[in-house]
């Protein structure tokens, strides 16, 4: 996906605004969601809605999701805080039970916020629970605990006119919460950024403008599904 020049995406913005779609944004309060939140208020592209759901009582929560033309998903915990089935349920079954409801409340266009690598082989849950898989029989046929939690190809399977899926690197950002694993590996991979920005990390706002700026932009026709690596976020994240 071709990043926009300053006057095609001032153009796309306003088409976009004319429209009055509305969006919901899961993980609004996360790092990236914040970013998220301030770029679409600064922008004002949707008009605005808030609502507080409780992700273990989701169905009662349905009327939040009726209605929005676009979902924002951002959600994610880390196995660290939650355990490895805190994680599955977090990343994996908060995310496709929500994106169910809205599919059915009449979402259009739903953004998921995956990650770099992902890969339903890897024999890291985190890489797993993230990955897209084609093969839904052999998903059912082997252990919850591992392949249940694909969340992209759950997304996916939900079936919306246009799903972008995007793979951001190690996430730069002043996260409020410690983390001291990820803090270390920033170190080392901000010595990294300066040489090569877009290899193995990406700022939260890059991330945040990159699904901004796709959701204006129009999907290419007979693409359901779009996948923007770490590199396409951050030429795309940079256009303004
Ligand atoms: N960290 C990285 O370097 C990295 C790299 C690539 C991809 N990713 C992925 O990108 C996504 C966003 O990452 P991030 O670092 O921006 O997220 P984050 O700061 O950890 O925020 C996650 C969001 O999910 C919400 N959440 C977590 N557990 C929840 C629960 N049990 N019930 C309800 N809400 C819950 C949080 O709500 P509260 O604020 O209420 O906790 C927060 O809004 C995640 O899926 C992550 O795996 C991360």
């Amino acid at each position: 996906m071709a990043a926009p020049s300053a006057d095609e995406l001032k153009s796309l913005r306003e088409n976009f605004q004319k429209k009055n779609q509305t969006c919901f944004i899961l993980g609004a309060s996360g790092e990236t969601g914040k970013e998220l939140l301030a770029e679409i208020l600064r922008q004002q592209l949707f008009s605005r809605s808030q609502e507080v759901v409780d992700f273990e009582k989701l169905d009662e929560s349905a009327g939040a999701f009726q209605g929005h033309d676009v979902g924002f998903c951002c959600l994610g915990t880390t196995r660290a805080k939650a355990g490895a089935d805190g994680f599955v349920r977090v990343d994996r079954d908060y995310i496709e039970h929500s994106a169910k409801l809205a599919k059915t409340g009449g979402c259009r266009h739903f953004v998921l916020q995956s990650s770099k690598g992902a890969n339903n082989s890897s024999s890291f849950l985190y890489l797993k629970v993230k990955k897209m898989r084609d093969n839904a029989l052999m998903v059912n046929s082997l252990p919850s605990h591992s392949l249940q939690g694909e969340a992209e190809a759950r997304v996916q399977a939900v079936g919306f006119d246009r799903c972008s899926i995007f793979r951001p690197a190690v996430l730069l950002c002043n996260r409020q919460e410690s983390r001291p694993t990820e803090w270390v590996s920033k170190k080392v991979l901000g010595v990294v950024a300066h040489i090569f920005p877009t290899a193995m990390t990406v700022p939260t706002v890059i991330v945040a403008r990159a699904m901004v700026n796709n959701v204006v932009m129009p999907g290419k026709d007979g693409q359901k599904v779009e996948i923007l690596e770490n590199a396409a976020i951050h030429a795309l994240g940079q256009a303004k």
